[in-house]
């Protein structure tokens, strides 16, 4: 009995140590992690019920510019500016390819939504 006692108490240490191990999961390493800011995670869902990822991705150039790039063009002073562009569309700032507008969002949303992309700042 006392043997087995042993042997199982080894065998949870080692499962104990393994999962140590495993505690940095891939793409965690990020020095600044933005995710449970509640201007992150409100953005976030606004993007997902809008067509916004049919365009844009967080870190590479679909049909418009990555929002990582975004983020680091400008500051928080062109939240208002962003905004407006978001709801009213454009072309020019990254190319030819225009934005189509939104206008089923509201100027607080399209804010919303800049106020998180502009968290992906590196
Ligand atoms: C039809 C494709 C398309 C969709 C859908 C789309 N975008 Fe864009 N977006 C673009 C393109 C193209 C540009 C680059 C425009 C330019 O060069 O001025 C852009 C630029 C931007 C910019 C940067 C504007 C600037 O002046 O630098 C922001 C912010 C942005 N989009 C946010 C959004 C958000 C938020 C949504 C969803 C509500 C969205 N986009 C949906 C294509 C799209």
């Amino acid at each position: 009995m006392k043997k087995y006692l042993v042997a199982m108490t080894a065998i949870l240490l080692m499962t104990a140590c393994g999962n140590n191990e495993n505690k940095t999961a891939p793409g965690t390493e990020k020095t600044v992690d933005n995710s449970s800011n509640p201007d992150y995670q409100k953005g976030l869902a606004l993007i997902a019920k809008n067509d916004c990822l049919g365009c844009h991705k967080v870190s590479e150039k679909l049909v418009g510019p990555a929002y990582k790039d975004v983020a680091n063009k400008y500051t928080t002073a062109d939240l208002s500016m962003l905004a407006d562009k978001v709801l009213k569309g454009g072309s020019g700032v990254w190319g030819q390819i225009p934005m189509a507008a939104h206008t089923n969002l509201s100027k607080e949303d399209a804010e919303q939504i800049v106020k998180y992309i502009l968290l992906l700042k590196k």
